[in-house]
């Protein structure tokens, strides 16, 4: 995890109170680390504290509750009933290699040093793609232990501008900006591969952030905070929701398909 356990980028301001209990147990998801490793006590303490999350520095390590685990070699995500995983860049590599033909740097039409709210972050691999385009990226997510996992893998990641991290649902934080505050609000909120099916990869995110209904009404409120566009990544089979009677225009490569509603001062 290299020298500091804080990453490049801004860190959150105050404790968030979304999804800090696990919703079978009650209990607060925890934030472990040994004193022997590289990562310091005092900044697990405080990254424990910007989260939310209940510090643990003996072991054993709980196994009624979700947990991320720092050690040297960089955290690992334990949701109990499944393997422990760490974050994987996925195909990110493949992107950064041809952004050219990534079909979501199309879809919003990216120019560099244009703010994006990535509403649903995740493990951040469309957020690594839009920082190397030389996006300024403001991410949000609702689960801290995703959200503490996702800032410190971009935080050994120096591609473009560092990542900002909102801790909270989307419709808050999009309800809390001015009008035309970035130039893009990108959309992601489902959890399938590829191929339709699910994922068993993805199971421990799905099992800490259960699927969230997308609703109009997140994107009514993304279009008034964009100026230029938002995009919507659709599941397979998904159809695209009309805003006003305007269907969205369409970007797709073979593997995902995006929906574009242009924003207030489109271009
Ligand atoms: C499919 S993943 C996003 C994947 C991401 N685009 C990436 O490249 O890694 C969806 C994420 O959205 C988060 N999420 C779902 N509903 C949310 C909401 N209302 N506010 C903030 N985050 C939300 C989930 O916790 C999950 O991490």
């Amino acid at each position: 995890m290299g020298g500091s356990a804080r990453g490049g980028g801004e860190c959150p301001t105050s404790p968030p109170h979304l999804f800090t209990t696990h919703a079978v147990t009650g209990a607060r998801p925890y934030l472990a680390f040994s004193a022997h490793r590289s990562v310091r006590a005092a900044e697990a303490l405080d990254l424990a504290g910007w989260f939310g999350l209940d510090p643990v520095s003996e072991r054993p390590l709980p196994v009624d509750r979700p947990g991320l685990v720092l050690t040297g070699a960089g955290p690992t995500l334990r949701v109990p009933g499944h393997r422990p995983m760490t974050w994987h860049p996925g195909m990110t590599a493949w992107r950064l290699a041809s952004p050219e033909t990534d079909p979501l740097l199309r879809a919003l039409a990216l120019r560099p040093g244009e703010r994006v709210l990535d509403g649903t972050l995740g493990f951040g691999h469309d957020a690594l793609v839009l920082r190397a385009a030389g996006a300024v990226v403001i991410g949000v997510e609702r689960s801290p232990l995703l959200a503490l996992l996702t800032f410190l893998a971009h935080g050994e990641r120096p591609l473009g501008p560092p990542l900002q991290l909102r801790l909270g649902r989307v419709e808050d934080v999009l309800a809390d900006l001015p009008t035309g505050a970035v130039e893009h609000v990108y959309l992601d909120p489902r959890f399938p591969d590829a191929a339709g099916r699910r994922s068993f990869t993805l199971a421990p995110m799905r099992a800490l952030c259960p699927e969230a209904p997308f609703e109009e009404s997140w994107l009514r409120l993304a279009v008034r905070v964009a100026r230029r566009r938002v995009v919507v990544k659709l599941a397979p089979l998904e159809v695209p929701r009309t805003l006003d009677g305007v269907v969205p225009a369409i970007v797709r490569s073979t593997r995902v398909r995006f929906a574009v509603y242009r924003a207030r001062d489109s271009a």
